[in-house]
């Protein structure tokens, strides 16, 4: 049996640790060749350590896998084309872009300043532009390649704190089916994951009382390596035919979310003023407002 991404180059952002390590590892298991792409920064952002990238790089080539290392920041404008060049002089070609990179800047929404905003937008979906557009052009010419993003149900949800995060994921959904709408012709793909998994992007939950010492343990279970297997299905040829999607990884679970349709209309043939919409908005509308749910209310059972 070929290995599913056999002969394809990969890049991966944000590869250094967590949900990435596990794509970029597996990425190399199944046949591809690696760029391990991470400036090595603390959740928030703040600082660089060449370490994370060059220790992937190793174990890859350990495992018996072809990879190389880059501390480039995905969110600097030139750092693109740099990143897709390094693929290119090293491998030859570039085939596969997972965009996975992130910070945190959690902030109630009064106190959020504009660095919180701007930080975490620049990562994830500024970055997420930079190196989508940098692969595009190859993506075009060859006439095909696969982009999988990294999303949240932070934002196709919602979530205590993280209106940047939220804002940021959104605009990344929105991206790839932006992506999957002008590339079809050229025959790429693209696709969000909204991953759950153990990494220090959520350690910091609490885990005092046997419930949440109970709750945190099975959470545990979630290790970033499960998310692997969908994003490296994703990115292979296999998938022919899935594109514009989100889909969601759950410890052993994966779903498939809804995208925004209307759901109800109303009509005045005469128009609306205000005074009108006061007497029949909420009489028509309210039984089908989306509740202010968060995350959690909507998986509201522990992983499986
Ligand atoms: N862990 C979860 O449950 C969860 C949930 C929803 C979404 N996500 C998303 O999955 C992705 C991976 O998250 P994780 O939990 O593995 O986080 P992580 O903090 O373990 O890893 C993120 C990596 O991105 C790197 N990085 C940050 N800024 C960068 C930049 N400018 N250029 C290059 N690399 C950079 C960091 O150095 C770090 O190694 C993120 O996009 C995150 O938002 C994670």
């Amino acid at each position: 049996m070929p290995k599913i991404v056999d002969g394809k180059v990969a890049i991966v952002t944000g590869a250094g640790r967590g949900i990435g390590r596990g794509i970029a590892m597996l990425m190399a298991r199944e046949g591809a060749r690696v760029v391990v792409c991470d400036i090595g920064a603390s959740l928030d952002g703040a600082g660089t350590d060449t370490s994370p990238a060059h220790d992937v790089v190793a174990e890859i080539k350990a495992a018996g896998g072809e990879a190389i290392a880059t501390t480039l920041s995905i969110s600097e404008p030139a750092n693109g084309d740099k990143i897709v060049q390094l693929a290119l002089d090293a491998f030859g070609r570039v085939d596969i872009l997972v965009n996975n990179a992130g910070i945190l800047r959690d902030r109630i929404f009064h106190r959020m300043s504009w660095s919180d905003w701007n930080d975490v937008i620049n990562v994830h979906l500024n970055g997420s532009f930079i190196m989508s557009r940098a692969c595009a052009t190859h993506f075009r010419e060859q006439g095909a390649g696969s982009y999988v993003h990294m999303t949240s149900t932070s934002g196709l949800i919602g979530n205590f704190g993280q209106a940047n995060y939220a804002a940021a994921k959104l605009g990344i959904v929105g991206l790839s089916r932006g992506i999957a709408l002008d590339m079809e012709r050229f025959h790429v793909r693209s696709n969000c994951i909204a991953p759950f998994a153990w990494t220090r992007m959520i350690e910091s939950i609490p885990a005092e009382t046997e419930a949440e010492k109970t709750r945190v343990a099975r959470m545990r279970e979630m290790t970033p390596e499960k998310i692997a297997p969908l994003a490296v299905y994703l990115a292979s040829d296999r998938a022919d035919g899935v594109s514009g999607q989100i889909f969601s990884v759950r410890n052993n679970e994966i779903y498939l979310f809804n995208q925004t349709r209307p759901i109800r209309t109303l009509h005045r043939s005469d128009g609306w003023t205000p005074e009108k919409l006061d007497a029949q908005l909420k009489g028509a509308f309210a039984a089908s407002f989306t509740p202010l749910d968060r995350s959690t209310d909507v998986f509201s059972w522990d992983p499986v």
